[in-house]
Parts: C-alpha cells; sequence; structure tokens
C-alpha cells in the first residue's frame, strides 16, 4: 500500500468484530473468534499486551480481574501462569460487566477455546487458517510500559506470519503508531480516537496514518466528520457500534468500517439495507 492510497477493504462497509463475537463468546477467546468467522464478520479486532516474559496475548484491560479467575497485571504474569487460568468462565456468571450472555451460545466452559489466554500468535494462526479472507485489526493497548517493545515484538510475529489479508495496527497512542510506521511504513495504521480533537476536526490525522478509528459517540455529535476524513483523503472505522440506529447512520454516513460486539446481526441489518 503507497502512503496516500486507501487501504483496500473487502466489501464497502466492513464488518469487525470486536474482541471476536464478543457478545455471544467471552471476548478475546479462540471461541469468540471462531464464532465471528462464522458469523460472517470480514475483520476481527483484538487487544494485544506483552506479558512479563515477552509474548503478546489478547487482553484489553492492563489487570486480568475482570476475564479470569486469576489476579494482577498482565504485565507482571507470564505466560504459563495465564495459561493455567480460566479466561471465559466470567462470561456465563453474575461478573459479566459488559454484554449478557447470549443464550442460544455455547456455554461448555470445559472447551478450551472457550477459556484459555489467547496468544496473538495463535490468533494469526487461526485467520492463516480461515476457510476465506479475513481482516485483523490489533490495538497496541497503551503500551508505555514497554516502550517500543509490544511493537517490536508484534512486526516480528506480523512479519512471520505474513497474511494474505488486510491487517492494520489501531492505538489511541499516536507515539505507538508512530513506532510501527518507522518500521512497517506499508502497513496501515489506524488512529483511534475518544473525543475529537481541535486538531482533527478538518478529517487530517497524525502524519502518515490513513485511517481515523472514532468512537461513535463523536459520529453522533459530529456527523459531519465522515465527509472531512474521506475529503483529507482517510477511511474512517468507528467502534463500537451495536446498536440498529448506529449501524444505520454509519451505513448513511458511508463510514468504511464498523467494529462491533455483534458481527452477524451488524452484517444481516446492512445486507437488508
Ligand atoms: O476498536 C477500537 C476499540 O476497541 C477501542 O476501545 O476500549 O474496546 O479497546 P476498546
Ligand atoms: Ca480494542
Amino acid at each position: 500500500i503507497h502512503e496516500g492510497a486507501r487501504p483496500p477493504l473487502a466489501r464497502p462497509l466492513s464488518v469487525i468484530a470486536h474482541r471476536g463475537a464478543s457478545a455471544a463468546a467471552p471476548e478475546h477467546t479462540l471461541a469468540a473468534y471462531r464464532t465471528a468467522i462464522e458469523e460472517g464478520a470480514d475483520g476481527l479486532e483484538c487487544d494485544v499486551r506483552l506479558t512479563a516474559d515477552g509474548h503478546l496475548v489478547c487482553v484489553h484491560d492492563r489487570r486480568i480481574n475482570r476475564t479470569s479467575n486469576g489476579r494482577g497485571a498482565v504485565s507482571t504474569l507470564e505466560l504459563a501462569e495465564l495459561a493455567a487460568l480460566d479466561f471465559g468462565s466470567w462470561k456465563n456468571g453474575d461478573a459479566d460487566p459488559y454484554e449478557s450472555p447470549d443464550t442460544d451460545a455455547d456455554t461448555d466452559t470445559a472447551d478450551p477455546e472457550r477459556t484459555s489466554v489467547l496468544t496473538l500468535e495463535r490468533l494469526l494462526q487461526l485467520v492463516a487458517d480461515a476457510p476465506r479472507p479475513v481482516e485483523l485489526a490489533i490495538e497496541t493497548k497503551h503500551p508505555t510500559r514497554w516502550a517500543g517493545q509490544v511493537e517490536e515484538r508484534l512486526l516480528g510475529l506480523l512479519d512471520r506470519y505474513r497474511l494474505r489479508t488486510p491487517v492494520r495496527v489501531m492505538s489511541f497512542s499516536a507515539r505507538s503508531l508512530h513506532r510501527v510506521r518507522a518500521a512497517a511504513p506499508h502497513l496501515p495504521t489506524v488512529y483511534l480516537m475518544q473525543l475529537l480533537l481541535p486538531r482533527h476536526r478538518d478529517g487530517r490525522l497524525p502524519e502518515g496514518v490513513r485511517i481515523a478509528g472514532p468512537g461513535m459517540r463523536i459520529l453522533r455529535a459530529r456527523p459531519d466528520y465522515v465527509e472531512r476524513a474521506h475529503r483529507a483523503g482517510n477511511q474512517v472505522h468507528v467502534w463500537t457500534v451495536d446498536d440498529p440506529a448506529d449501524v444505520e447512520l454509519c451505513a448513511r454516513l458511508g463510514v468504511d468500517a464498523v467494529i462491533t460486539n455483534r458481527p452477524r446481526e451488524v452484517r444481516a441489518q446492512l445486507d437488508e439495507l
């Protein structure tokens, strides 16, 4: 991909599964990603963090308390310690702060694909083995503690797997994206935004970044942002788009990708529009 070109997408509006199909299965588990592929997602989103012994694992929070039966920060634990924990059963209990479990979903918590911590490497293998092309959007989670090691490991793995499908790196940290761009200038990057800062209101992004990642709240408040970003030559990938009214707004505004916990429902709604 050349600088200035808009990266290709599988469809006019890509449906990207947020942490996998995380309304149906425990987030960031192999089961959540397999389900997303089965549900027709165009792509998969994941957050990555570095363990104390240098492995990238797919975990959203700094600490593992919410999504496992263990405690502590990912960065202070080794992969073997994480591998001994249960990252899935919380989804079936009262501790679910995120989504109520889908009653149709497989609730077999003995299934290791539903309960094991997921390494980025295993997720890359899943995408490589998928029966159809699947995009991958990998978010570096505020990688301040590791000052460059997260990006280094990530790019090393991407180099090893060389997926044939679109891969992009996302972050709220412009510094993290800058590191990625410096080492891999052709890898598309996504600048995630919680708030629309004045310097980005005209659709421009940090240097070299060609995809804006605004939260849905930004789009509701400033729907004209999409047109501005497109005029500046950038794509718009919006998160987290679960509500049918938000899906419709995104489609109407012509966003390029929606990141959702409910890929099946969103795909079905878009197919009806
Ligand atoms: O896809 C971007 C979105 O995932 C950012 O928010 O907190 O869910 O990682 P968060
Ligand atoms: Ca994320």
